[in-house]
C-alpha cells in the first residue's frame, strides 16, 4: 500500500487545499481505512471507532495485542451520549474544565461501540482532543475516531510525523503532518466507572488539577510501583512501552553526585567498547562525557522535558548506542507522567545514589 503524506498545520486549516485533504481523509475513514493525525499529545492512528474491521486493522498495523483497548476520539461534546450508557456528573465537570484537551475518561459503553474497539471491555475510553486538525478530521470522518498512538507497538509514541512515517509507511492510507506536537506525552486517563475516580495513566492533566474539579481522585498504584504485584487497570499499561533498543538506567540523587556517577559509568562502558547515550538537562549537559549527550530540557519547566523525551529515545535507537543513562525527574506535576514513561522505558531499572 502506498501511504499518502500531507502537511496540514493548524494555521492553514481554512485553506481550500486543507478542506480538500480533510474531506479525503474523512472518506478514507468512512471506507474503512487508516489515517494518522496530529493531536496535542502525540500522533494518533485513526480508524472508524464504530466499525469492527477498521479497528482490527489498527491492531494489525501496530502489531498491538488485541486485549489492549482503543481510545475513542470525539470532536463535539454531544457526541459522547450515543457511545455511553451513562454520563456521570463528574464527566460533565471534567469536560467543562479540560475538554477539548489531553484528558481521557473511561465510561460505561453503549452497544454502538464494538467490542473490538474496547478490547472486549464493557467500558469505553473517550477523549476530545484540542488540536484543531484532529477535531476537524474527526468531524469529517463521521464523529468517532478510534486512535492509539501511531507507533509500532513497543516503540515510543510519535511526536513528529516523520516518526509516524518510520513506523507506518506502507501500512496505512494516509499521514497528516501537523508538525511537532505540543505536549509530547499521552493523555491522562481517568476511570469514572468505579466508586471513586481513579487515574490509570498520568499525563499533562495532573492529579492536583483533577482534584480542583472533583474532590478526591485516586491513582492506580501500579503506575509508579512496578512491584505492587497487581495488574494495571488500563490494560495497555502492563506492556513495556517505549523501550529503546539499548539498556536504559535511571540514576537518582543530588545533581553533582548523579553527574559524577554517570561519568564513572561512561568510563566503564568505554573500556568495554560501548557507546553511551545520556539524558541530561539544560544545566548539566555540558558536564557529561558520553558519546551522545541529549538535553531533555529545563528543570524549571518540566513541560519542555515532556515534549522531548520520546524524540530522544528514538534518536538513541537511530544512533545505535549500547547503553543509556538518564537523570531522574520530580514525581510531582507533569514530572509524574515523565517518570512513569521513563521508568517503563527503563524496565523500572533505577539506581538511587
Ligand atoms: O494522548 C493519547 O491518549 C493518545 C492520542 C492519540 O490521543 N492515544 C493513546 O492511545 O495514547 P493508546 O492506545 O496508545 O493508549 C490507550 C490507553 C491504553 O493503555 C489502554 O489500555 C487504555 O488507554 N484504555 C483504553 N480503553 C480503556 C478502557 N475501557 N479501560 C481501561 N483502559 C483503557
Ligand atoms: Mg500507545
Amino acid at each position: 500500500m502506498e501511504t499518502r503524506f500531507e502537511v496540514l498545520t493548524e494555521e492553514d486549516l481554512d485553506s481550500e487545499r486543507a478542506r480538500k485533504i480533510l474531506r479525503e481523509a474523512g472518506d478514507i475513514i468512512k471506507a474503512g481505512g487508516l489515517v494518522a493525525f496530529p493531536t496535542e499529545t502525540v500522533y494518533g492512528l485513526g480508524a472508524d471507532a464504530l466499525q469492527e474491521e477498521p479497528c482490527r486493522k489498527i491492531y494489525e498495523a501496530k502489531g498491538r495485542p488485541s486485549d489492549n483497548p482503543l481510545i475513542v476520539h470525539i470532536g463535539r461534546w454531544e457526541d459522547i451520549y450515543p457511545i455511553t450508557r451513562e454520563v456521570p456528573e463528574e464527566a460533565k465537570r471534567l469536560a467543562d474544565a479540560f475538554w477539548p484537551g489531553p484528558l481521557t475518561m473511561i465510561l460505561k459503553k453503549s452497544d454502538l461501540v464494538p467490542m473490538r474497539t474496547t478490547g472486549g471491555l464493557d467500558t469505553v475510553a473517550v477523549r476530545m482532543p484540542s488540536h484543531k486538525v484532529a477535531r476537524q478530521f474527526i468531524l469529517e470522518s463521521g464523529g468517532y475516531i478510534a486512535a492509539p498512538s501511531a507507533n509500532r507497538s513497543g516503540r515510543p509514541s510519535p511526536t513528529l510525523a516523520r516518526y509516524v512515517k518510520e513506523d507506518m509507511d506502507g501500512r496505512i492510507e494516509m499521514i497528516l503532518d501537523g508538525g511537532q506536537v505540543g505536549i509530547g506525552l499521552e493523555s491522562t486517563i481517568v476511570d469514572l466507572t468505579e466508586d471513586k475516580p481513579m487515574i490509570l495513566r498520568p499525563g499533562y492533566i495532573t492529579r492536583e488539577m483533577l482534584e480542583q474539579v472533583l474532590q478526591k481522585v485516586e491513582v492506580d498504584r501500579t503506575i509508579l510501583d512496578d512491584a505492587s504485584g497487581q495488574a494495571p487497570k488500563a490494560p495497555g499499561m502492563k506492556y513495556r512501552h517505549y523501550a529503546p533498543r539499548a539498556d536504559l538506567t535511571i540514576i537518582a540523587g543530588n545533581e553533582d553526585a548523579v553527574v559524577a556517577h554517570i561519568n564513572e559509568k561512561v568510563r566503564e562502558a568505554h573500556k568495554e567498547g560501548k557507546k553511551v547515550g545520556i539524558i541530561s538537562t539544560e544545566r548539566t549537559m555540558g558536564r557529561y562525557e558520553g558519546d551522545s549527550v541529549k538535553n531533555a530540557g529545563s528543570r524549571d519547566n518540566e513541560e519542555t522535558i515532556a515534549r522531548e523525551l520520546f524524540r530522544i529515545l528514538r534518536e538513541f535507537d537511530d544512533e545505535d548506542v549500547d547503553v543509556i543513562y538518564s537523570e531522574s525527574f520530580e514525581e510531582s506535576g507533569i514530572g509524574q507522567a515523565i517518570m512513569n514513561r521513563l521508568l517503563k522505558a527503563a524496565g523500572h531499572h533505577i539506581e538511587s545514589i
